[in-house]
C-alpha cells in the first residue's frame, strides 16, 4: 500500500507572519491526517518558523530547493544541513520553475538529489514535458532523459526514499490540469522506467504525485487512480481552506 502525500508548493509566497498563521490554522483541520502524509513547502525565509509551528502535528515542511555542495562560495544557495536544522524533513527538486529561471539542469538535479539523500531529506523530484514536447508526441523521451540525467548512480535502496512529482510543465498554474487518464499515462511511464532501473520492489513502492493545477474540485478524481499516490499543489495550496479540501479529498 502506497501512502498517498499530499504536498503544498508555495513558492514565492508568504511572509514568517504568514506561515505561522497558516500553519496555526491547518493544524486542527489537517494536522491529524491518517489516510495521507502532509507536506507544506514554504520559501527559505519562512522554513524554519513554519517548522515551529508545526510541531507536534503531522504536517512536514519541505524547502523549494537545495544546493548540492556542503557549504562553498554560492551566492543565494543553501545546503542540505541548513534546511535540516531549519526543520525540513522534504525538499523540492527540479521544479519546472526553476529548470526555466535558473536554468537547472538534469545532472544539477542529480546533485541536488544525492545531497539531500545525504542529508536524510525526502526528495521530491519535480519532472514532466512542456506543452510543446506533448504535442510533438515528445512525452515519453522527456519523461525517460529526466529520468536517466536525474537518477542515475542512485542505489535501489536510496530511490526508495524518493518521491516523484508528475508536472506537465502547461498544466502548471494554468489552470488546465491534465486529465486523470493522462497523468495515469505518464504515472505509468515513469513506473515502468524505476522498474527497468531499479527493480519491481523499487517501482511497486514508489509515490508518484501529480502536479499541475490541482484543486478541490479536481482532486477527487486523481486520486481515484491507483496510479496517482498524491498530490503537489500550487496556487490552491495558498488558502488554508483549499488546501485543507485537497488534503481531505473525498474518498469512498
Ligand atoms: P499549480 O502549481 O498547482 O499552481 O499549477 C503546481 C506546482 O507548480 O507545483
Amino acid at each position: 500500500m502506497r501512502r498517498p502525500v499530499i504536498a503544498g508548493n508555495w513558492k514565492m509566497y508568504k511572509t514568517i507572519a504568514e506561515a505561522v498563521a497558516y500553519v496555526d490554522k491547518l493544524k486542527p483541520v489537517a494536522g491529524r491526517a491518517r489516510h495521507c502524509e502532509v507536506v507544506i513547502a514554504p520559501p527559505f525565509t519562512a522554513l524554519a518558523a513554519a517548522a515551529q509551528s508545526a510541531r507536534g502535528s503531522e504536517i512536514k515542511v519541505a524547502a523549494q530547493d537545495v544546493h548540492w555542495d556542503k557549504e562553498g562560495a554560492h551566492t543565494g544557495d543553501v545546503s542540505a544541513a541548513m534546511l535540516v536544522e531549519a526543520g525540513a524533513t522534504h525538499v523540492i527538486i527540479g521544479h519546472s520553475e526553476r529548470r526555466r529561471d535558473h536554468g537547472e539542469t538534469d545532472e544539477q538535479v542529480n546533485r541536488k538529489l544525492k545531497a539531500a539523500l545525504a542529508s536524510g531529506l525526502v526528495p521530491i523530484v519535480c519532472v514532466g514535458e512542456t506543452l510543446g514536447e506533448r504535442e510533438a508526441g515528445n512525452t515519453r523521451q522527456v519523461l525517460e532523459r529526466q529520468f536517466a540525467g536525474g537518477f542515475c548512480g542512485l542505489t535501489p535502496a536510496e530511490f526508495s526514499r524518493i518521491l516523484i512529482a508528475y508536472e506537465p510543465v502547461w498544466a502548471i498554474g494554468t489552470g488546465r490540469t491534465a486529465t486523470p487518464e493522462m497523468a495515469v499515462e505518464s504515472h505509468r511511464i515513469i513506473r515502468e522506467l524505476a522498474r527497468r532501473e531499479f527493480g519491481e520492489g523499487a517501482a511497486i513502492s514508489l509515490r508518484i504525485l501529480y502536479g499541475g493545477s490541482v484543486k478541490p474540485d479536481n482532486i477527487g478524481g486523481l486520486m481515484a487512480q491507483e496510479e496517482i499516490d498524491g498530490a503537489l499543489v500550487g496556487g490552491a495550496s495558498l488558502d488554508v481552506g483549499s488546501f485543507a479540501d485537497i488534503v481531505n479529498y473525498p474518498r469512498s
